[in-house]
């Protein structure tokens, strides 16, 4: 797919303001705090109905202003119209292809995108709560049902950990038969939506090892292995080809550990608390890497997750680079550009002439204090 058009009104810096893209490489390029995140920004909420910088949607309305509005243009695709409002009140709406979406979880895989932020060069050393957010971006966009799986599992934990508190504070750590009953149901809940996200999860990683494997070894010139593991309280060899066979051994895990769940005041164990674990030539990378090898790690799963996307959907994302790019020597930006070829492209960068690309209509936009400057086009 292709974005051909974005316009943002009293959207962050931007009063109100029209872009208009290239097929190929965009880069947008232009000093410090002028708005070119902003832009990713505004792409990414329209593929992922949120910001990767905020998760209050209002904070993105323009000061002075009451409401901002995204639109997104795009073709080539089952999308043509993505209309994004949201007001100082945090009251959205979304319409695609000029349609009032009821929930945000419509919105998932109107648009792909891929995102890749300097936040992501932690992706490694961070805790894991980033890189599970990583596997819930991924696999929301992709499949819907796993953004339903997720929502209505977090809605469960919340309402048993609700239980936990009131039962630890109100009732001094016993649980009454009506607790009884309903911490049941929510370990039964919290297992079957569970065991589905785990699943997928799984799934997908196992893909991300081939590809993002694939793409690491290209990176260090096949002298290192990348390996990505689930991990969980599930054994990790047991080879599950079901949610079904995941659903047992949680459930009895779940309804083992409530007493230590409410002594610690927590939800001890599910997809919340997973992670994945990175090695490279079998050493976790988290431990042991250099920052060179956590870095080239980190680009090889982002594009790795771009092949997934591609084969599981029969669909090109559109791929955005936040102030990556420069970051980045000239070989890497190379084999990063080669492997996103005929995949739009969005780069930000302060220096126009620090970002290499060849081959590809590209097209540049010079963002000075909330507005486009000036624009040009090479082929
Ligand atoms: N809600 C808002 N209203 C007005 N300006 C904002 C808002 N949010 C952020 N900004 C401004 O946007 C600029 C930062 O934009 P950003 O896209 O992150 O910059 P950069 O070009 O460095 O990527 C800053 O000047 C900041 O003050
Ligand atoms: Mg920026």
């Amino acid at each position: 797919m292709t974005a051909e058009s974005l316009i943002l009104n009293d959207f962050r810096n931007y009063k109100e303001q029209k872009f208009e893209f290239s097929d190929g490489v965009n880069v947008i390029f232009g000093l410090n705090a002028q708005g070119k995140t902003n832009i990713i920004e505004a792409l990414f909420l329209c593929a992922i109905g949120g910001s990767f910088r905020t998760s209050h949607t209002m904070e993105m309305v323009r000061r002075d202003a009451e409401a901002f509005s995204v639109e997104l243009s795009l073709k080539g695709d089952i999308t043509d119209k993505i209309k994004y409002t949201c007001d100082k009140k945090n009251k959205k709406s979304i319409k695609v292809n000029g349609i009032y979406l009821k929930k945000i979880g419509e919105l998932m895989g109107s648009c792909l995108a891929v995102l890749f932020s300097p936040e992501d060069l932690q992706f490694v050393t961070e805790g894991p709560s980033l890189r599970r957010r990583f596997l819930d971006i991924g696999l929301s966009q992709q499949k819907p049902s796993y953004f339903y799986d997720l929502t209505q599992y977090n809605k469960i934990l919340a309402q048993k950990m609700s239980l936990i508190k009131k039962v630890k504070y109100a009732n001094d750590g016993n649980i009454s038969r009506d607790d009884q009953v309903n911490f049941d149901l929510w370990n039964h809940q919290l297992a079957a939506a569970g065991s589905r996200v785990i699943f997928e999860r799984l799934c997908f990683l196992k893909k991300l090892q081939e590809e993002a494997g694939a793409k690491h070894a290209e990176f260090s010139a096949e002298k290192e292995d990348l390996a990505l593991n689930y991990d969980s309280f599930l054994d990790e060899n047991a080879g599950y080809t079901s949610a079904e066979e995941i659903f047992k051994p949680f459930e009895t895990k779940l309804n083992g550990t409530i007493k230590k769940e409410i002594e610690r005041e927590a939800c001890l164990t599910g997809p919340h608390r997973d992670d994945i674990i990175i090695k490279i030539n079998g050493m976790d990378l988290k431990k042991f890497g250099s920052q060179g090898q956590k870095r080239t790690a980190v680009l090889a799963v982002k594009m790795g997750e771009l092949e997934i996307m591609k084969k599981d959907t029969g669909r090109t994302p559109i791929l955005l680079l936040d102030d990556v790019l420069s970051e980045l020597d000239q070989t890497r930006q190379r084999i990063l550009l080669s492997s996103s070829k005929n995949v739009q492209t969005f780069i930000t960068c302060t220096d126009r002439k620090k970002v290499h690309i060849s081959d590809v209509e590209c097209a540049y936009f010079n963002i000075k204090n909330g507005s486009l400057f000036a624009k040009s086009v090479t082929k």
